[in-house]
């Protein structure tokens, strides 16, 4: 199966999207996390994202339909797929149609998962992720079982993001608003839009999304 997770910064997309893979073994295609693997690494695709990262707008289409388009090709991705931060734009969404249909692959569901804007400028700015294992916490939602001790690695060592501020969630949202959101009706359109009250509690959100993803 594969499908699309589809919510504005901080809905949870990220979130839902590993305890789906840790669970039903479907790949999280994250194109945030791949994004900040190249800047990390210091490509030149890395370099040319930083500062459009940094300021909270969106990166050409080009870059991330490519940087799809060959990860979907990976082995790994025929068991399914949850796309997880992509598309973001109307272009990114007829590029994923056009390399579905080309690979014969199909696009099962997207979950919308629904917040109320207040939120989620406190999700993000609390937000925080385990420098060794990538694990993610929040100092109030979700803080470690042992404070400053990753419950999956057991590493004391934590990052944040740097565009996880409130003055960059604006332009996030801006982005959001204009070049995203779009895609609901482009997607209900086609008839595989589903909902989820994404300001629910973290598990009652899965259970949410695992019930739809029973009935695609
Ligand atoms: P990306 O990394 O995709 O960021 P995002 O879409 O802004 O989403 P987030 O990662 O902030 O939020 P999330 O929905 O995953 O929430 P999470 O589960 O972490 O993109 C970053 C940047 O890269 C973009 O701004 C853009 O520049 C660029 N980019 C990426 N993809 C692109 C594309 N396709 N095209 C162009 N540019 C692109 O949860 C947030 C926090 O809330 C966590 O701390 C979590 O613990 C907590 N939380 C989660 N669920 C709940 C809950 N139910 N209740 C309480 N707390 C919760």
């Amino acid at each position: 199966m594969n499908i699309i997770l589809l919510g504005p910064p901080g809905a949870g997309k990220g979130t839902q999207a590993q305890r789906l893979q840790n669970d039903v073994g479907m790949v999280q295609l994250s194109t945030g996390d791949m994004l900040r693997a190249e800047m990390k690494s210091g490509s030149a695709l890395g370099e040319q994202a930083k500062g459009i990262v940094a300021s909270g707008k969106l990166v050409p289409d080009a870059l991330m339909v490519g940087l799809i388009e060959n990860r979907i090709a990976q082995p790994d991705c025929a068991k399914g797929f949850i796309l997880d931060g992509f598309p973001r734009t109307e272009a990114q969404a007829k590029a994923l149609d056009t390399m579905l249909d080309k690979t014969g692959k199909k696009l099962d569901q997207v979950i919308e998962m629904v917040v109320d804007e207040a939120a989620l400028t406190e999700r993000v700015v609390g937000r925080f992720t385990c420098a060794k294992c990538g694990a993610g916490y929040h100092d109030r939602f979700k803080r470690p079982k042992v404070d400053g001790v990753c419950d999956v690695c057991g590493s004391t060592d934590f990052t944040r993001r740097p565009d996880d501020n409130a003055e960059t969630m604006k332009t996030r949202m801006a982005a959001y608003r204009a070049q995203t959101e779009p895609l609901l009706p482009y997607y209900r359109a086609k008839g595989v839009l589903k909902k989820v009250d994404g300001m629910a509690e973290m598990d009652e959100v899965y259970r949410q999304i695992r019930t739809v993803l029973a009935e695609a």
